[in-house]
């Protein structure tokens, strides 16, 4: 072998066994667990030797993908665990390789995945095989006509959804190359009574349904159609909408599968006619209508669906009513017309539908085929597919379960010919001497159904054709004498005696011992299925039919085509065809997939023992077993025998050289296996028992696994070894990484220290010269000044000869004069003005100058105000003089003060002199008046006040009335001893006579003015500007004594609130205290 390439076996990793020739111990039980146990662990197929167990998984398992085609692809068949694929493979390279013609025979009951099967292995093929736009396209085609044989042929019934309700047999040629060319169809005897009565839980034919849920609303318009089921009486109602099933998107598959098989837009549209045709004629209805007669004829009750059933399929609304209502019978050149009653017209109905229907569905196989047919005349190698109804045990088992058993019956008799042949070939073939092998034939079966002169299929053909009244009793009849003897056959009426008291077999029944098993089969309606009649009347009104398909559909309906043979019947032609079938399929090589269905509820998971079991035993799974290991259980060429085995033995292992016939020889005898336990074949060893083959497998494992540990040893020391080494060599470069890295470290160590010693010596050195270098510098330095003032000296000693000794003493004086007088004439220029109130003054310019500069100032500034004063008239100085008296006495003492600074005491405020009023007052008062004015006087008793006039001349003070200008009171001058006012800003004054003077009898007076300042400092100068009086007092202060006749009350200036405006006002508080309050300013 020069590619590495892993040889694997079947053998490898089985679960249970998957070939069950190596079952051991063999028995039914062990069978039945070995399948359980792969089917838990999803291995559904399973070999025996060639023949392939399906088990039906229910589910989809990832065993079909792209990988596991190209897995399988050009494998040997027991190289890889159980597959499909595998047979498919095998099939087809030795059709392509070894040109043998090859069919696929996939059996088994219903649900079990015949057809499913058959869908794979075609897959597989146009997987595998060429490529090319035109093989592309016919492979397409060929894939494509599953879905629509499907939509017309399968139906849901209780046993599986998608139940195939015909045979098919389909034959995929290929051309010397292996790619395919066309095929054709065969199909075998359709179901039709499902199209008018479905049993409970079942349905119609899934085209109905899929054409009212997936057809567009302007599609059923013109099929004239509605989209409820319910509509129709053919479809039952029950079961109508089906579980996982998608019926309105299925359609639009079937239509497209349609379209790439080749059907043209007007053929769809004429099926889908026929089809709602069919639809349409099971809603026609019929009522009695009496005759003369006493007959009862029938009638259309509803005409509607009759048009309109006419309309679509282009037929003469008369002529179909006729045929309704009356039957013509021909015979001899005669015509008769006889009345149909309800009954019969509905039997009418019902089997125009009938035939209608399978006519339209062999139309569709044969314009499948035609599509489908190969282009070239060339020899062309074939590989069929048969996925036919499987054995059907049901509790009511008429015609068509007995035409299909007997089809199963025929084809287990071919796979037993073919399987025996087979074994036999092969054994002539390898030069092994052939064992006779016991086996059940059921030729026997065969024939007691379709023997030409007394089998069933012959007598029932004979009974139908027979004169005179024939019913399904006097079939039963004719059975009972003519089969009594057979040993299959059991009737309760026949003539063995051993079924009289069967009471399991009802009269109008008859039984056939299957090889699959008994079964019971209820005459009624034998002789009617068999006939398959359809009345003339209704054939010819179908074949009148404007419409393309009718006419082809309803040949025998021509009138100048009229024949007045019988139509073959229904058993007749079955028989014919599964005859041709069988021949056909005696010529190929046969591959063999037996379907299991696993449990009755189309549930994953379930396995169902006793079913299963079932299945085994009428499948004849066992016998088959036991007919391959009659002779040799395991047979193997030479090659991979030997390639799986030669590490047994010390001289094939690991290399064999020469031939493997050879190898396997040394082989054998160094493993000392008995010699009877294998026989040498041409190219294959042949073992007798699967024990022997145990062995060898136990053996090999158990060296497998000695290698392995050999392996494994030889491996983990290389492994050791190598890591040792690179851990050594890691050391060595870890280490000289180190070294150098310590050492680099050192180095840097030693050079620093160096460095340090080094700058230390070097900065002692430095130190050491700069002291030096400076005590040098400091030497020249001090030589230097010395010489200097050698040098100095000297010249000074030479040159004072030359200067006076006080000229610096007069350039100081002389430079003083210059800066003074310079100063004067700055000043001079910038004098300030004469008011005396401007306070500028030059800024000084040398600070020497400081106090002289200062001197001047105030120099100026006296001298400034004098020329001021001198400027003043006498008047005005007395005036000032005044004011400034005021300022002496009150400044800062009284608060009303400062509001009298700005007016002028003008003294006459009354100008008594000019006023008419004082006229006489005037003349009274002699002396110059010094100060007229109005004042309050303020009352003893009550603090209010009165006002006065207050007149004060050189010598008095004269109070008069203010009305009148009555004196009041003369006061002279020198009976005032003092005056008190308050320090506040009120205007109140009292005016304090000396004690014991004339005036002092009548009391002090308390007066108040706005004037008060005036009034009191002109009082003062008044007294004082006499010689020889006494001066006037002022006191201030906020409380006084004010003398009032005998009482003395004291007066009281009190802060108060902003009231009554802001005069102050006095209030009488009891006899001894008068309060003042003054406004707060
Ligand atoms: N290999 C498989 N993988 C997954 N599901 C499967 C497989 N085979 C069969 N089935 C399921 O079982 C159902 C029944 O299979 P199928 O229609 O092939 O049965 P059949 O043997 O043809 O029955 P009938 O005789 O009624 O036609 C399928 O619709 C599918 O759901
Ligand atoms: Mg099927």
């Amino acid at each position: 072998m020069s590619k590495m390439e892993v040889k694997t076996s079947l053998l490898d990793n089985m679960i249970g066994v998957g070939d069950m020739v190596l079952l051991e111990p063999l028995s039914e039980d062990s069978f039945i667990e070995n399948l359980k146990k792969r089917f838990d662990h999803n291995e559904i197929y399973t070999y025996i030797g060639s023949v392939v167990i399906s088990m039906n998984p229910y589910r989809s398992l990832p065993i079909y993908t792209p990988d596991k085609v190209e897995e399988y692809r050009n494998r040997n068949f027991y190289e890889l665990s159980p597959h499909i694929y595998a047979l498919a493979d095998e099939a087809y390279r030795s059709l392509r390789d070894q040109d043998k013609d090859q069919c696929i025979l996939i059996t088994g009951e219903s649900g079990a995945g015949k057809t499913e099967a058959s869908k794979l292995v075609m897959s597989y093929v146009a997987a595998v095989c060429g490529k090319g736009q035109e093989v592309n396209k016919v492979k397409e085609q060929l894939l494509q006509s599953n879905p629509v044989l499907e939509a017309f042929g399968n139906a849901k019934t209780v046993r599986n959804d998608n139940s195939s309700r015909f045979g098919k047999y389909m034959d995929i040629e290929f051309d010397f190359k292996g790619d395919p060319l066309g095929g054709v169809i065969s199909n075998y005897l359709l179901e039709k009574s499902r199209v008018v009565k479905q049993p409970r839980g079942e349905r119609n034919f899934h085209i109905f349904y899929q054409l009212l849920s997936g057809a567009s609303e302007d599609t059923l318009r013109k099929l004239k159609l509605e989209r409820d089921f319910s509509k129709y009486n053919y479809l039952s109602l029950d079961s109508a909408a089906v579980n996982g099933l998608d019926d309105s998107a299925n359609f639009r598959t079937v239509r497209n599968a349609m379209q790439i098989v080749g059907f043209m837009e007007d053929e769809v549209q004429s099926v889908l006619e026929l089809v709602a045709a069919v639809l349409k004629l099971g809603n026609i209805e019929f009522k009695p209508e009496s005759r003369v007669n006493g007959l009862d004829e029938s009638r259309v009750k509803d005409k509607n669906d009759l048009k309109e059933m006419c309309e679509l399929l282009g037929i003469e609304q008369g002529v179909l009513e006729r045929a309704f209502s009356f039957r013509t019978v021909e015979a001899k050149q005669e015509k008769v017309s006889t009345t149909l009653n309800v009954a019969q017209a509905y039997y009418a109905r019902d089997a125009l539908a009938k035939n209608l229907y399978s006519r339209l569905f062999s139309w569709l196989v044969n314009r499948i085929n035609e599509s489908i047919k190969a282009q070239t005349k060339t020899r062309k190698k074939v590989m069929g597919v048969l996925d036919i109804y499987g054995f059907e045990i049901f509790e009511d088992n008429s015609f068509e379960q007995f035409i299909i058993n007997y089809c199963n019956e025929k084809l287990q008799q071919i796979f037993i010919e073919l399987t025996l042949r087979e074994e036999q070939e092969e054994y002539i073939r390898e030069g092994i001497e052939w064992t006779h092998i016991e086996y059940f034939n059921n030729a026997v079966i065969c024939d007691l159904i379709e023997n030409n002169t007394n089998g069933i299929l012959a007598m029932l053909d004979e009974e139908c054709l027979r004169p005179g009244t024939v019913t399904d009793d006097t079939f039963l009849d004719k059975l009972n004498t003519v089969c009594a003897e057979h040993p299959h056959f059991e009737s309760r009426l026949s003539k063995s005696s051993k079924f009289l008291n069967d009471h399991s077999l009802p009269h109008c029944c008859f039984r056939i011992q299957h090889y699959a098993g008994k079964v019971l089969y209820r005459v009624e309606g034998f002789m009617d299925k068999n006939n398959d009649l359809l009345y003339r009347d209704l054939s010819q009104a179908m074949w009148k039919a404007n419409h393309s398909l009718m006419k082809v559909l309803f040949p025998e309906g021509n009138p100048s085509k009229v024949n007045l043979k019988r139509p073959p019947t229904a058993g007749f032609q079955f028989r014919a065809s599964v005859g041709t079938l069988m021949r056909n399929l005696q010529t190929k090589n046969p591959n063999y997939i037996r379907c299991i269905k696993p449990n009755d509820k189309k549930a994953a998971h379930i396995f169902t023992e006793a079913l299963v079991c079932h299945q085994v035993r009428y499948l004849g799974l066992m016998e088959n077993v036991r007919v391959r290991r009659a002779g040799y259980a395991f047979r193997q060429p030479y090659e991979p025998c030997l390639e799986r085995y030669k590490m047994l033995c010390k001289q094939t292992w690991p290399h064999w050289r020469g031939p493997a016939r050879d190898g396997v020889e040394v082989l054998l005898k160094d493993l000392q296996i008995p010699v009877e336990e294998y026989s040498y074949g041409r190219s294959k060893i042949f073992i007798r028992n699967p024990r022997t083959l145990f062995t060898l497998e136990e053996v090999r494992k158990q060296r497998l696994q000695d290698l392995a540990t050999l392996i494994q040893k030889i491996y983990r020391g290389w492994k050791c070894r190598t890591h040792f080494l690179l851990m050594k060599k890691s050391q060595v470069t870890v280490a000289a990484w180190y070294r150098r890295y310590a050492q680099q470290k050192r180095y840097q160590q030693v050079k620093s220290s160096a460095i340090v010693v080094q700058s230390f010596i070097r900065g002692w050195r430095a130190r050491k010269i700069l002291r030096e270098l400076k005590y040098q510098k400091r030497c020249k330095e001090a030589v230097t000044t010395i010489a200097a003032f050698w040098h100095g000296t000297q010249v000074r000693r030479e040159y004072r000869k030359f200067f006076r000794a006080n000229a610096g003493r007069k350039i100081y004086e002389f430079t003083m004069q210059r800066i003074m007088q310079k100063y004067f004439l700055d000043l001079k220029k910038t004098m300030p003005s004469m008011s005396p109130i401007d306070k500028s003054w030059p800024a000084r310019p040398y600070l020497f100058l400081e106090d002289t500069h200062e001197e001047l100032r105030r120099i100026f500034h006296l001298w400034r105000c004098k020329k001021y004063r001198s400027q003043f008239t006498e008047q005005k100085k007395a005036i000032f003089e005044e004011k400034l008296e005021a300022s002496e006495m009150f400044k800062d003492r009284k608060a009303l003060y400062p509001s009298s600074v700005s007016q002028p005491f003008k003294g006459d405020y009354l100008e008594i002199s000019k006023n008419p009023k004082y006229q006489k007052l005037g003349s009274l008062v002699e002396e110059k008046i010094i100060l007229a004015d109005t004042v309050n006087k303020v009352n003893r008793a009550n603090g209010k006040g009165a006002p006065r006039l207050f007149l004060l001349t050189k010598n008095s003070l004269i109070l008069a009335d203010q009305k009148s200008g009555q004196i009041k009171s003369n006061v002279p001058l020198d009976d005032i001893g003092s005056v008190s006012v308050s320090s506040q800003s009120d205007g109140f004054f009292a005016l304090r006579l000396k004690e014991g003077s004339a005036a002092a009898a009548k009391g002090d007076f308390l007066l108040s003015s706005e004037r008060l300042i005036e009034i009191v400092t002109k009082l003062h100068r008044t007294a004082a500007s006499t010689a020889g009086r006494s001066q006037i007092r002022v006191d201030i202060t906020d409380e006084f004594l004010v003398q009032f006749k005998q009482d003395k009350v004291c007066v009281k200036f009190v802060p108060g609130g902003p009231r009554n405006g802001n005069s102050a006002t006095c209030k009488r508080k009891n006899n001894r205290l008068l309060e003042v309050s003054v406004p707060s300013p």
